[in-house]
């Protein structure tokens, strides 16, 4: 298996590195406009193999030539917010360049899943399914797994319990406006409702939805290691056809009672992709939520379709 990463900034050199560590794919290609960058990260990976015992080669560079029969493409390229911004205000510049390293990657891989890790997510991973032509179940964006590990993090820490027996779904648009679900939220199998008081879950959900901007604020650029290790698990379950089941935005087709939009919801994820969007029993409040953030990312969606790219 061969995995391309599109951006050797924070993120997609997280994402390559982090997927080297699993060993799971052949090869891993870095590609970036800054071909040095991408080479020296990629490098550096490498020699990190002998250390931490890996065997999946890595190797950057500027030409797409190397990205050739590519099964599994992450594109974590454009700019990243900086401080004040929401992601909402980078589409112009990375509307763009979804659009050009989308169209650069179908020239030499013909059938590859598309992850899309740029932002504004659920937008720039409509950009690349429409750029790519590709089937629904090939393109997809990753938010839910980062915005849920945020609020399980944050459960966790208030909690003081280990992060790995909080359970949580997540849905929505990557925004101010996600849906965290305390209903579909469990501790080690109990509900969460019953360890937390009510006025703390709801600071934590707040926290939750302004979490990519904490760390904005706090580092003056947004976070990789999280969402580099989100891509790359989700890139793990298509590997392995696992059929893990994660919040991912895909293209819903009468899901939710919603059409030809781009938003978070669980799948299935195996070796075709998505193999299965779960449709959970949201109640009316929950639906609401959905609506509303589904409001909000089809507003952004017809500023992308007014730049006709
Ligand atoms: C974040 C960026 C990756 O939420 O969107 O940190």
């Amino acid at each position: 298996m061969k995995v391309t990463v599109v951006g050797a900034g924070n993120v997609g050199a997280t994402v390559a590195n982090v997927l080297a560590h699993e060993d799971i794919v052949k090869q891993v290609v870095l590609i970036d406009i800054k071909g040095d960058m991408a080479a020296g990260k990629a490098l550096d990976s490498w020699q990190q193999a002998p250390i931490d015992y890996y065997s999946t080669s890595l190797v950057g560079t500027d030409d797409y030539k190397l990205t050739e029969g590519s099964d599994i493409v992450v594109i974590t390229a454009g700019l990243p917010r900086k401080p004040g911004m929401s992601r909402d205000d980078l589409i112009a510049t990375n509307a763009k360049i979804v659009n050009s390293v989308t169209s650069s990657i179908l020239e030499y891989s013909d059938d590859p899943i598309i992850i899309v890790v740029s932002n504004p997510l659920d937008v720039m991973t409509y950009a690349a399914h429409k750029a790519s032509g590709l089937s629904d179940d090939k393109v997809m964006g990753m938010a839910g797994i980062l915005d849920t590990a945020r609020y399980r993090a944050f459960l966790a820490t208030e909690l003081d319990v280990s992060p790995k027996d909080i359970q949580a779904v997540l849905m929505g648009g990557h925004g101010d406006t996600m849906v965290p679900l305390p209903r579909y939220t469990t501790v080690a199998g109990i509900p969460v409702t019953e360890m937390i008081d009510p006025a703390k879950l709801d600071e934590i959900v707040e926290r939750t939805k302004f979490g990519g901007g904490e760390l904005v604020k706090l580092m003056g650029t947004s976070a990789w290691y999280a969402p580099g290790a989100a891509a790359a698990q989700m890139v793990s379950s298509i590997v392995k056809d696992e059929n893990r089941i994660f919040p991912c935005c895909v293209k819903l087709n009468g899901e939710y009672g919603m059409k030809d939009i781009f938003l978070g919801v669980p799948v299935k994820l195996n070796k075709n992709g998505i193999g299965e969007v779960i449709e959970l029993k949201l109640n009316n409040d929950e639906m609401d939520l959905l609506k509303a953030s589904a409001d909000h990312v089809k507003q952004v969606m017809d500023v992308f379709d007014n730049m006709s790219l």
